[in-house]
């Protein structure tokens, strides 16, 4: 079911028409809905009633405090990627023991602040990093929480941008060496070996790789218990697609019975990384028709959202529905519809049939996910509003940036 019904010929969300939204608050702005938000966790969490488990929202996908505290609320974790998301987490109200820090590139600091705060788990990418998460530790007098992100080395038949469990990629340890990671990082005076952990990738429609990873992952848990090295925590990672289009992604119960059948019988306790799932069809961008241009061989509508707003048409070449948020009298024609950045890869949609005139509204669906988080500043374009709806209200959760914002940072020569 869609968040973003039509009713009576205006676009709404929960009790709110998003032109309404467009006047008070203009655009291009984010609108997410509440309770989209809090099915999908619910939903996520619903197949996993009875087992033991955490589901750590994949900061990067969303890292709004809004929606961050929002899945607190609902009993979530955290998987964050930087000492930055570690910040918007605590800020958020998040719990630190609910949070797990993945990423390739840990600083010496972020590892400090991640320890300072108490997490519930490192997920290591590297020999190196183990060590020097070892020393952090110890400087500190801690125990760090560890798993090793394991490569699986599996396809995850996805773009190749978001493509992270192949042997070429630069995530994980390389699975042959796992092991023997794992029985050095068990003679480590600082470290606790509590998981182990596997990302394959992202927007994955289908179950097979996700089911191939967590096979060779189980076979590396069931050979390290023989070593007397018994892990507690399998992360299985984010990754599960959604529709932008005619895609057909697991749906939550699917995925998550699929998972809970490959654990059944062990006593280990599973956590999800899920990001766009959660996120992605929770949220639009609402933006303005400025110009219809008429070319020789295109029609386009330039509109004031742009590639710095939402990356992903140019950046993946990536899919997103458009459509209007009210009747138009306006004839149908086809367009292309584009920002105003000086780049010819700054699309939003080709070759959409729309009835538009200039003034006119549209929202691009699907943009909760990898929206907000990937903009940009890019031909000084101040970052767009986000509003979140709840019921009959809407609540203004980042104001847009104003142009003096951009360069207050920056100074002239003397
Ligand atoms: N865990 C780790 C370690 C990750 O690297 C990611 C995403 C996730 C979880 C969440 O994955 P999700 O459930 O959202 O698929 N910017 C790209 C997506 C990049 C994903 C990066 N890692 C896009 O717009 O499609």
């Amino acid at each position: 079911m869609t968040a973003f019904p039509t009713l009576n010929g205006l676009l709404h969300t929960e009790n709110v028409a998003l032109a309404d939204i467009a006047r008070t608050y203009q655009t291009p702005t984010y609108v997410y809905s509440r309770q989209a938000l809090t099915t999908a966790f619910e939903q996520f969490q619903s197949g996993l009633t009875g087992h033991d488990h955490l589901i750590c929202f994949a900061v990067k996908a969303n890292p709004s405090l809004a929606i961050l505290n929002l899945f607190a609320r609902l009993g979530a974790g955290f998987d964050i990627v930087s000492g930055g998301e570690l910040a918007r987490v605590l800020a958020a109200g998040g719990d630190p023991q609910k949070v797990v820090f993945s990423g390739v590139g840990k600083s010496h600091a972020e590892i400090h602040a991640a320890l300072e705060a108490g997490i519930f788990c490192f997920n290591v990418e590297s020999t190196n990093e183990l060590q020097r998460i070892q020393q952090v530790a110890a400087d500190m007098g801690k125990i760090a929480p560890v798993s090793l992100r394991v490569n699986p080395n599996v396809d995850a038949k996805t773009h190749p941008y978001i493509s992270t469990g192949l042997k070429n990629n630069k995530f994980g340890v390389a699975f042959e060496d796992a092991h023997g990671l794992y029985k050095q990082a068990a003679q480590m005076p600082n470290i606790a070996v509590h998981g182990v952990d596997c990302h394959i990738g992202s927007q994955i429609t289908e179950l097979s790789p996700f089911l191939d990873a967590l096979d060779k992952v189980l076979g590396l848990v069931d050979a390290l218990a023989t070593e007397n090295i018994h892990i507690q925590h399998i992360d299985v990672g984010g990754g599960v697609g959604i529709t932008y289009s005619d895609e057909t992604p697991p749906d939550f119960k699917a995925y998550t019975a699929a998972i809970m059948q490959k654990l059944a019988g062990r006593q280990v306790k599973v956590l999800f990384e899920p990001g766009r799932a959660l996120v992605g069809n929770a949220g639009v961008l609402l933006t303005k028709v400025e110009y219809l241009k008429p070319g020789e061989t295109k029609n386009f509508a330039i509109v004031d959202a742009a590639m710095n707003d939402l990356m992903r048409p140019a950046l993946y070449d990536a899919y997103h529905r458009i459509s209007t948020i009210a009747p138009s009298a306006a004839p149908v024609q086809t367009y292309e519809v584009v920002g105003p950045v000086c780049e010819s890869g700054d699309f939003l949609g080709h070759d959409r049939d729309l009835a538009i005139a200039e003034g006119d509204y549209l929202a691009i669906h699907s943009a909760g996910a990898y929206g907000m988080s990937m903009a940009s500043n890019y031909n000084t374009r101040g970052r767009a509003a986000e509003v979140l709806v709840d019921g009959e209200q809407t609540h203004l959760i980042r104001e847009r940036e104003q142009i003096a914002d951009l360069f207050k940072l920056e100074r002239l020569l003397p």
